[in-house]
């Protein structure tokens, strides 16, 4: 197990352990749980999102936002076992996704592709990929308008508490989508892509972020003006809430568009998010967040009835949050230095270890073939309510990847 020691100022601090048994146990149970639904689907345009109420697989088109992430943990099994096995099966379920590159109804193009594709063409350098990976970014750019300097994530939503139907709604999921736009101008040279990506993550640090830091969810845009007509959730407890995945799309898509910018207000922001998130007074000891920080709190309006039956009683648990928000952790935490760095590490590696205890981790297949349980979709549409999700195992497997990586470090 991993060791938390108070240091002598009294902080907790990660210290090297002696080894990373429960870190191969849980990939090892990943690479078998994910060869065995590969095998019972068997047709790789099907691809397993979460589990219907009865425990059978649901499985989604290539059309819908999860379709990247199947293909996405295989690659990173791929990478992690070398097994050629890994990188057949990786190629099996990332081809089906190739009419994607096409694609421009939402803006979850970033996930689907990159996850995918993106990972093909890190670990194979198939220059197929490549391709389809700027088709991709081409077909995400046509979303961007210059007047409200975002991407468009929906084609419309309508507001929950008043019924008002926006038609350029910005979601802050949307920030998790610029890496396959960085990653086009860097293979292409064309700043194009990269551009828009740093319009869209100056116009979001501009209007989707409260003072301390939490985020709303959607913001929504006058396409005339570019002028900000609403802020709301569709996802969260409230408008005023901080829904808890998106807190870790924050977080993670700050992180990341650093790494691709240098820009130190990129990385500022990432930080403030981090100590929110980390030091926030609801947050649960063993550190996997309820599904919205402020559900059942009095002072928020909740999004529609089915939020408002969370009004009272105990609130579901995200583990898909706990998941993105580790592995986000562990890539900012070597941005950082000293008590910081420290404490995002000894973080991430607390709650990825809660992530891995029976409370969460169905070890035997018992989950329908996933690793984590206790996952939330969305309560406010009343779907997948505390269920595996296809992404919280794609984001544990990376964090799991990334925390072995800096234990491997001297
Ligand atoms: N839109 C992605 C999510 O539900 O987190």
């Amino acid at each position: 197990m991993l060791a938390l020691v108070a240091t002598t100022l009294g902080h907790l601090q990660w210290q090297r352990p002696d080894h990373d048994g429960w870190i191969k146990t849980d990939l090892a149970t990943a690479g078998e749980q994910i060869s065995a639904m590969a095998q019972r689907i068997g047709d790789s345009s099907k691809i397993p999102a979460t589990i219907r109420p009865d425990g059978s697989l649901f499985l989604v088109n290539l059309y819908d936002w999860r379709s990247g992430f199947f293909a996405g943990s295989m690659w990173y099994l791929y990478e992690y076992t070398r097994l050629p096995m890994w990188q057949q099966q990786a190629r099996r379920w990332t081809a089906a996704l190739a009419p994607l590159q096409w694609f421009t109804e939402h803006h979850d193009l970033g996930f689907m592709v990159y996850c995918s594709y993106g990972a093909g063409y890190r670990l194979t350098g198939d220059t197929a990929y490549k391709t389809i990976l700027i088709n991709a970014a081409k077909s995400l750019c046509t979303r961007f308008s210059e007047k409200t300097g975002t991407i468009k994530s929906w084609n419309s939503f309508k507001s929950w508490t008043n019924g008002t139907v926006h038609h350029y709604p910005v979601i802050i999921d949307n920030m998790m989508n610029l890496e396959l736009l960085f990653f086009a101008s860097q293979v292409t040279g064309d700043p194009y892509y990269k551009n828009v990506a740093i319009r869209h993550a100056n116009t979001t640090l501009k209007h989707h972020f409260r003072k301390d830091y939490s985020a709303y969810h959607v913001v929504n845009y006058d396409s005339s003006n570019g002028q900000v007509t609403a802020k709301e959730s569709a996802q969260g407890y409230a408008h005023e809430s901080a829904w808890a995945r998106g807190q870790a799309w924050a977080l993670y898509g700050y992180t990341t568009t650093y790494r691709w910018t240098n820009d130190k207000r990129y990385l500022a922001q990432a930080k403030g998010i981090a100590r929110y998130l980390m030091k926030h007074p609801n947050l649960p000891a063993d550190k996997v967040p309820y599904w919205d920080y402020h559900a059942g709190q009095p002072g928020y309006t909740p999004c529609g009835p089915n939020a408002a039956r969370y009004a009272q009683g105990t609130q579901p648990r995200d583990a898909s949050a706990a998941a993105i928000i580790a592995s986000a952790l562990l890539e900012l935490s070597d941005y950082s230095k000293g008590q910081e760095k420290q404490e995002m590490i000894a973080f991430a590696a607390s709650s990825l270890q809660a992530l891995h205890s029976p409370a969460y981790r169905s070890a035997d297949g018992s989950g329908g073939g996933y690793l984590l349980q206790h996952s939330v979709g969305s309560i406010p549409h009343g779907g997948e309510i505390d269920v595996p999700l296809v992404y919280a195992d794609y984001y544990y497997i990376e964090a799991l990847l990334r925390l072995q990586q800096r234990q491997a470090k001297p």
